[in-house]
């Protein structure tokens, strides 16, 4: 990866260029998605949100949302994550994940959830929630939700619907 890259958490600051990057990589349509449900209403950069910068310009993006399963906290809501087209494929995806990871289990964070690709997630320890075990609030194809441990044993514990905390609030 070059030296001009700067990967970094995101800051409501940038919130207008990862809106952008998000209108470029997914269109009009991202806003029907169920996962877009569950973060109405949600601060838009929560404070494990992070973002690939090249020379100053966002090329990639990876926002994550608090959320509770059931009465349950520590879990996050992984997604988009979006990578400018002209930047696929070199890596950057794999690395704002990869970091923001690691970050969120410095946190205390024991759970990552997630509706996308499993062999695309599977890299990062994803993999596919046992079917009817959690829900959203809407349709979700159940071979795309998937979860990570950060603590392992973690996606035992939960049960029931995702739905988004605001900050500071404890949840179970
Ligand atoms: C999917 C996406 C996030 C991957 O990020 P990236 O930086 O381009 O990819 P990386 O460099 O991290 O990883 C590349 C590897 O992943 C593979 N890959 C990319 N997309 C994949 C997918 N949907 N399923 C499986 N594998 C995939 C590539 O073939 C490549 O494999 P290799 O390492 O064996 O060569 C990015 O291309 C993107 O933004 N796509 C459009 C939006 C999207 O689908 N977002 C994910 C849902 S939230």
């Amino acid at each position: 990866m070059s030296p001009d890259i700067n990967n970094r958490h995101l800051t409501p600051a940038d919130l207008p260029f990862v809106s952008k990057l998000h209108a470029k990589v997914f269109g009009p349509g991202r806003f029907t998605r169920t996962a877009y449900r569950v973060r109405e209403g949600t601060p838009p950069i929560s404070p494990y949100c992070r973002g690939a910068f090249l020379a100053g310009r966002l090329i990639a993006s990876v926002r994550f949302t608090e959320v509770a399963i059931g009465e349950h906290g520590d879990v996050l809501l992984l997604g988009p994550l979006a990578v400018d087209p002209q930047f696929a494929n070199k890596g950057f995806g794999r690395a704002l994940v990869g970091e923001a990871l690691t970050d969120a289990k410095a946190r205390g964070v024991c759970l990552v959830v997630l509706v996308g690709d499993e062999p695309y997630y599977a890299r990062f320890g994803f993999k596919k929630v046992p079917f009817g075990q959690i829900t959203l609030p809407g349709p979700v194809d159940p071979q795309r939700l998937l979860a990570a441990e950060l603590v392992p044993g973690a996606l035992a514990e939960y049960r029931g619907l995702i739905t988004a905390r605001t900050f500071g609030q404890s949840a179970g």
